[in-house]
């Protein structure tokens, strides 16, 4: 039996739909957490839901775009008149665009506007709801691009929102760090999902770079980088804050 690290409490999930946000999600669930999935796409959202009823969970999908204030509001104060609080919250939805690399103005905006104003909007929402609960723990998906840029894939857009996140994440874990709450980012490294399909289908130099990439050997399973996501926010890290935890198999030790 998993030790129970959220029960009785309420977890938010962006980014739910799928990848990395999907695995939190089921694993939010699996330790006894009540689990608000948002994401844009409906379908693949409903689904997470239904794994986790499939396992005994509780959870509701709240169609959301993080790019929209109205949408991230509705989203939140949903999430609190269904479970009736918030615990613990992970904007971990993100994006790379495909016209990053030929430093596109359009992408550049978009990915800005998801990455961090998204993240930015969201604990903006959080916040008010878990101070009235007592505080309450958040984590925020950077990158192994919120420390470098890669010097073989040109992501300008990209690697500024990570970078701004884990600076955007010390700001506020500072500012609420007297009430009880603790506030984290975590910055993956290649994990397996949609996102990185994509780039590595996009030419060879891309797939070789990401496949040789880790010291580890490999790209990461979404729920090994879960894993570490959901212990970010448990109080099995209660003396952790503005902290940047780095799940990389060892691709920033080089
Ligand atoms: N996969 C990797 O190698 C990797 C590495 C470092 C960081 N990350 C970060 O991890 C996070 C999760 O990525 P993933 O790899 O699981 O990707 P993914 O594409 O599998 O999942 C991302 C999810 O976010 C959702 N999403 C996209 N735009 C959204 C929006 N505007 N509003 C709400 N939801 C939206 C997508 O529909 C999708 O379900 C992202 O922030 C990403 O930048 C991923």
């Amino acid at each position: 039996m998993l030790e129970q690290w959220f029960e009785g409490k309420v977890a938010l999930v962006t980014g739910g739909a799928d990848g990395i946000g999907r695995e939190a999600a089921l694993l939010f669930a699996r330790r006894g957490g009540m689990v608000a999935v948002a994401d844009v796409n409906s379908d693949a959202g409903e689904q997470t839901c239904e794994m986790i009823t499939a396992e005994h969970g509780t959870s509701a999908f709240f169609h959301t775009d993080v790019a929209s204030k109205d949408s991230v509001a509705r989203f939140v104060s949903g999430a609190v008149d269904r479970f009736g609080r918030i615990d613990v919250a992970f904007n971990n939805a993100g994006i790379t665009d495909p016209r990053d690399d030929s430093w596109d103005d359009a992408a550049f905006e978009r990915t800005l506007a998801i990455n961090l104003a998204g993240v930015n909007q969201c604990m903006k929402e959080q916040i008010p709801h878990m101070l009235r609960s007592g505080g309450g723990a958040i984590v925020n998906t950077s990158s192994i691009h919120g420390f470098i840029a890669n010097p073989a894939l040109f992501l300008p857009a990209y690697t500024a929102s990570k970078h701004a996140v884990i600076g955007l994440t010390k700001a506020v874990a500072l500012q609420y760090a007297k009430d009880n709450m603790r506030v984290n980012a975590l910055c993956p490294g290649v994990t397996a999902t949609a996102m990185i399909r994509q780039t590595m289908d996009r030419d060879e130099a891309a797939r070789k770079m990401i496949e040789g990439h880790a010291p580890i050997g490999r790209v990461a399973d979404p729920r090994e980088v879960a894993e570490a996501a959901i212990w970010l926010a448990s109080g099995a890290a209660s003396f952790i804050t503005g902290h940047a935890l780095v799940v990389d198999g060892g691709f920033l030790a080089q």
